[in-house]
């Protein structure tokens, strides 16, 4: 198993921290997306508790699983994005925290107009640092791209539920839309509470 560096530790308080907001939420969304963003806001501080192994950019972007707890309530997974990568419009059918932890990533926000069309709404870069929100409830349709034409970026997202294993869907021009479920790329998580 992989072991996690020495801030590793830092990453499993986080899960703790995590782990009792959703427990104490309940089904207040607001206040476990309000509060569980400024946690992620400072895992974003540094980069040193997550792994080099789960850092690397594959020949397409990696969907790293770091965390998912037993019950599906939420997972946490990093993506690494290389140059030129990204995801076209996509929705995710739970809430979804996004923040960047090296490089930056631009993002454009969808809605579903007449007839099912794909309607682009706000454009935005997310910086390091910043953390962006999706929701069934407010909106979860987005494309998101590496915002870096020569360099690595990488994302820490947290989602409601087991992500990997989730049906949603590619938003194309065309209908019906194309179902998919993205798994993981990696077959290991790390061990976050190695000393
Ligand atoms: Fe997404």
């Amino acid at each position: 198993m992989t072991a996690a560096p020495g801030g590793g530790n830092r990453f499993a308080g986080f899960l703790g921290d995590l782990e009792r907001l959703v427990r104490d939420c309940g089904d207040d969304e607001p206040m476990l997306l309000g509060e569980g963003a400024r946690l992620l806001r400072q895992l974003l501080r540094d980069e040193d508790w997550l792994p080099g192994d789960l850092k690397a950019a594959p020949a397409t972007y990696a969907q790293n699983l770091l965390f998912c707890d037993a019950g599906d309530r939420f997972c946490v997974v990093a993506f690494v994005w290389g140059p030129g990568q990204g995801l076209p419009a996509h929705d995710h059918t739970v809430w979804g925290l996004i923040g960047v932890l090296r490089g930056a990533e631009d993002t454009t926000r969808y809605r579903l107009g007449s007839g099912d069309a794909l309607v682009a709404g706000e454009k935005r870069r997310l910086e390091q640092g910043e953390v962006d929100i999706v929701s069934p409830r407010t909106g979860d349709i987005h494309a998101v791209w590496n915002a870096l034409p020569d360099d690595v970026s990488i994302s820490i997202h947290v989602y409601g539920g087991n992500i990997g294993m989730i049906n949603r869907h590619i938003y194309r021009d065309r209908l019906p839309r194309e179902i998919f479920s993205s798994g993981y790329t990696n077959d290991r998580m790390p061990n976050w509470w190695a000393k």
